[in-house]
Formats: structure tokens, sequence, C-alpha cells
């Protein structure tokens, strides 16, 4: 039976190279809203989101972002930040933001990543974030420019599942 979900979670895959063709403006207001809709600890919803659409800021972050250059040249981009009061439930709760934001990315046909993760503290002071905030992710947005269905690298379920406990193979 399809389930589009599952299909999204199975061949959504990191985008590097994008098209040089915008993404609409509702498409990108339905991504950040993917994040906006996230679960997090106690719906305390410790992030915040800023959506670059502008080149200078693209090749800003391109050039911030050390494991992300490719951003200069997506449609967009998706700053994920969290307040750092919140700890760990926060980096979490700003992970599952960042997944949201991909899939829902992938289901418009819009191809993204995750690039940085620590040390992103120029990103925010650039941005204009509060200190209160760590950046947690710079997610550039756009089509890509290669069709890069069918390529996931994953460990097999046998090695990465078991059932009941830990060991016993799992057979589904
Ligand atoms: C927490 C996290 C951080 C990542 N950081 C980067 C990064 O800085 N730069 C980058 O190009 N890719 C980054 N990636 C993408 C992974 O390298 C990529 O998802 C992984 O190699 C699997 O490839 P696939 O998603 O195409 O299957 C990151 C992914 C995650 C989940």
């Amino acid at each position: 039976m399809a389930n589009a979900v599952f299909d999204a979670a199975r061949t959504v895959l990191a985008i590097r190279e994008f098209e040089d063709r915008p993404v609409p403006d509702e498409v990108l207001h339905r991504i950040v809203e993917a994040g906006r809709l996230s679960a997090s600890a106690n719906n305390r919803q410790p992030w915040h989101f800023i959506l670059v659409r502008e080149r200078e800021g693209l090749r800003k972050l391109g050039s911030l972002v050390r494991t992300g250059p490719y951003t200069a040249g997506a449609a967009a981009a998706v700053i994920v930040a969290y307040v750092k009061a919140n700890g760990q439930y926060a980096v979490s709760d700003a992970s599952r933001a960042i997944q949201s934001i991909v899939l829902t990315a992938w289901g418009d046909g819009v191809g993204s990543n995750w690039t940085g993760f620590i040390g992103l503290e120029n990103v925010r002071r650039e941005f204009g974030l509060p200190d209160e905030y760590d950046v947690i992710a710079v997610v550039p947005l756009g089509y890509p420019r290669r069709k890069v269905v069918g390529k996931k690298k994953r460990k097999p379920l046998a090695e990465v599942a078991s059932a009941a406990r830990y060991g016993t193979p799992l057979k589904v």
C-alpha cells in the first residue's frame, strides 16, 4: 500500500547542487511552516527559523559554513537556531524541526541538506540572532540539479535493528 510519508523518507537524499531557478514563496512558506509545526519537549518550541532568499545572504552563508559552501548557489536557505538554555532537549527539538523541513521540501521536489552543526556562532551574529540562541544548522533549498533518486547507502536492517531484545534477528 502506498505511503507518501515513507516514500519521502525512503528517497530523500542530501542535495548539494541546485538548479538556478527560484522556489516559489508558497513552497518556502510551507517548508518553514513544517519546522514551526514540529513537536518539541514540553511543547516549548525553543527555535527560530530565518528564511534567507537574497543572493548576498546565501553567499554569506556559503562562506560562513565551512562544510556547506554550496549554499551560495541555493535558491534559499533556512537558518535553524535554538534557545541554548533549553539544552539537550532543544537540540533534539531543533533536529526534529530540521527533519520536517527536509522532508516537506522533498515532498515539493525541493532538495536540501543539513549543513553545519557546531561552531556556527558567526552565522548567529551575522544574521542578528540574540545571544540566547545557538545556530544548529543551515539548510540550503533548491531544485536538485541532477536526478538523484535511488542512491541511498545505509547499513542493512539486520545490523541496526532487533526484535524484542538486542541481537535477536528482526523478521518483518
Ligand atoms: C547532523 C547532520 C549534520 C550534517 N552536516 C553536513 C554538513 O555540514 N555538510 C554536508 O554537506 N552534509 C552534511 N550532512 C549530510 C550527511 O552527510 C548526509 O545526510 C549523509 O552522508 C547521508 O547521505 P544521504 O542523506 O544523501 O543519504 C549532515 C547530516 C546530518 C544528519
